[in-house]
């Protein structure tokens, strides 16, 4: 018995809080349909340290790391992939044998959702947000050759991405009418978040059938951002996605496996009551 408890890999998701995530129940569907012997828990983190200590110590496979750890953790790794680097930020832990590696998974996974929908080069981009979400995706897109205008609340953390990220234009929300002449526009605030779901970033105004509309709030599924753009005619790309395919990356980094990702994505949308 004891063989058998030893053999399970374990892979978690530190953060505080992380009894609402659904990363559990995505990445514990996904070993099952695959029949690996891997488990996936959540811990609440609030010494990030020590956490890391244990992640070592103990031989967790690979760890999803979520607020507020995902910029202190870094010091305590011993190795970033680019994008992680880049950013200054990690979203995924892999333990090689006690050597530590962060990966950052966001703007790939949100570039991907992306690109499922619409074509990124040449194209007017614009950003609203400032925070952690906004950085990965803000790099990643300007990877692409994309022309990017990048909106916030607090203009002066829009200001500091822009420069960060070398964006073409910056500013606060009073600014949400170049909206009306983009081709892309990305919500990476949390507005239009449970509870909150009543609440919209952009008025259904600046919204036209030319334009892409990704949210990447993924709860609800469908924020009222993404209904009045459908209404609009634009096409729409679910934050849930971007969910899903930064898990993905996760699940194969961990276990080395090709991800099911019908099983993912099917346990992912009833979780959220998307059928
Ligand atoms: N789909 C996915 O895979 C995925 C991945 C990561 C995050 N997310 C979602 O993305 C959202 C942002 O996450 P984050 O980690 O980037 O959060 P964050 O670092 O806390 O940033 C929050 C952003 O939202 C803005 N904001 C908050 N309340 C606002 C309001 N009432 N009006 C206008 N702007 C407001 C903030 O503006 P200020 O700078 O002015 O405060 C800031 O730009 C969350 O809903 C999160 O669940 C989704």
């Amino acid at each position: 018995m004891a063989e058998l408890v030893a053999s399970v890999k374990i892979c978690c998701l530190i953060g505080d809080p992380v009894e609402h995530s659904l990363s559990p129940l995505i990445h514990n569907a996904a070993y099952k349909a695959l029949g690996i012997n891997y488990s996936y828990i959540t811990l609440q983190v609030k010494d990030i340290e020590r956490a890391i200590e244990t992640i070592r110590a103990q031989g967790i496979r690979g760890a999803s790391v979520t607020t507020p750890h995902k910029v202190d953790v870094l010091k305590y790794l011993d190795r970033l992939d680019p994008p992680a680097e880049a950013i200054g930020a990690v979203n995924t832990i892999v333990n090689d044998n006690g050597i530590l590696t962060g990966y950052n998974t966001d703007g790939d996974a949100a570039l991907k959702a992306l690109e499922e929908v619409t074509d990124l080069g040449g194209k007017k981009v614009v950003l609203v947000g400032s925070g952690g979400a906004a950085l990965a995706i803000a790099a990643a897109l300007k990877e692409n050759n994309v022309n990017l205008i990048i909106l916030n609340r607090t203009e002066a953390k829009a200001r500091q991405l822009a420069k960060r990220v070398n964006a073409e234009d910056y500013g606060g929300l009073e600014r949400l009418s170049l909206v009306a002449s983009a081709d892309i526009l990305i919500n990476a605030t949390t507005v239009g978040m449970a509870p909150g779901t009543r609440e919209t970033i952009v008025p259904q105004e600046f919204l036209h059938d030319r334009l892409t509309v990704f949210d990447i709030v993924y709860n609800p599924r469908e924020t009222r951002l993404l209904r009045e753009a459908k209404e609009r005619g634009c096409a729409v790309v679910y934050g849930y996605k971007m969910l899903l395919y930064q898990a993905a990356q996760q699940f194969e980094l961990f276990t080395g496996h090709p991800t099911p990702l019908e099983v993912m994505e099917s346990t992912l949308t009833k979780a959220l009551g998307g059928g």
